[in-house]
């Protein structure tokens, strides 16, 4: 991915490839002695992500293949790019996003991303540069952090669609999950509109008490008429994403706010 995206002249934190302890100790030493090292496969929710600060904290990894070292970004927020395009070339892009996360998994994402200025164009073509540049039929999630310096750096891109675009079900014209569909069948693709001035989405981790998230519906429904709840109607496991909930409002900071309020009945 580091590759394709550097070849596509997309911007992206400064990266290597690293395969032994030695590279690694080169590479954080021309990086201020942090680095964030990625195993190249089976990683999601924080988990095959790693900030060390010596190479011998990655030892156990190094130990099954090489690995991608990355420059610790220092990042003012983290922000996501959805878009969709269908074989014959349309390209459509939601808002941007901001997404928060907590130990590397997604907690909340507000959209659209407050006060994102000129950002929102450069995430569009960015996202619309790599879309077009591999050839992508489908969702496209990109993952991009928003520097200190108020650039944009790619960090990971998902081809389908993604928990960033989870807001789109009750927050915009057409859902992430239509507008896979119409991609992949090369149908038109939908409105990307948002239908409220904010949505703001709050992630459901499994907990050790091992309840379903619908044996709290009744509670939650009535506490909160006025915010959308989802279920995936998995198994409960500790930290596992099991659902979600979307508040619409007018302004950030309340519509946050309701969201939250409504996410802490499924509190383990
Ligand atoms: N180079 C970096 N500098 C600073 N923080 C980083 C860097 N890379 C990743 N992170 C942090 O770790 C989180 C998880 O990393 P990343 O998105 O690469 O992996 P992931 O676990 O596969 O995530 P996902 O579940 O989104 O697929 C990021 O959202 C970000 O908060
Ligand atoms: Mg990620």
């Amino acid at each position: 991915m580091r590759q394709r995206l550097g070849a596509l002249g997309v911007p992206v934190p400064d990266w290597a490839e690293v395969g032994d302890r030695s590279a690694l100790a080169s590479f954080l030493a021309a990086h201020g002695g942090a680095a964030v090292v990625k195993t190249p496969r089976g990683g999601y929710d924080g988990k095959g992500v790693r900030v060390v600060r010596s190479a011998a904290e990655a030892e156990d990894w190094l130990a099954a293949g090489p690995l991608l070292a990355e420059e610790l970004v220092d990042f003012r927020r983290e922000l996501a790019q959805l878009v969709a395009r269908r074989p014959s070339g349309d390209v459509a892009s939601w808002p941007l996003a901001e997404t928060v996360q907590v130990d590397g998994v997604c907690a909340e994402v507000i959209a659209p991303a407050p006060h994102a200025g000129r950002l929102a164009d450069e995430a569009r073509e960015i996202a619309t540069a790599v879309a077009d540049g591999l050839d992508v039929t489908g969702v496209l999630a990109v993952e991009l952090f928003e520097t200190a310096d108020g650039g944009l750096l790619v960090n990971e891109l998902a081809m389908r669609p993604h928990n960033s675009g989870h807001w789109t079900i009750d927050g915009a014209v057409t859902s992430q999950f239509e507008q896979h569909l119409r991609a992949v069948l090369d149908l038109p693709l939908g409105d990307t509109s948002p239908v409220h001035p904010v949505s703001v989405m709050v992630n459901v981790l499994g907990g050790p008490a091992g309840a379903r998230m619908p044996d709290r519906y009744p509670a939650a429904l009535a506490a909160h008429p006025d915010v959308k709840f989802h279920s995936y109607g998995k198994e409960s496991r500790p930290g596992r994403k099991v659902g979600h909930v979307t508040a619409t409002g007018v302004d950030a900071p309340t519509t946050r706010e309701r969201a939250r309020a409504a996410a802490t009945f499924f509190d383990a």
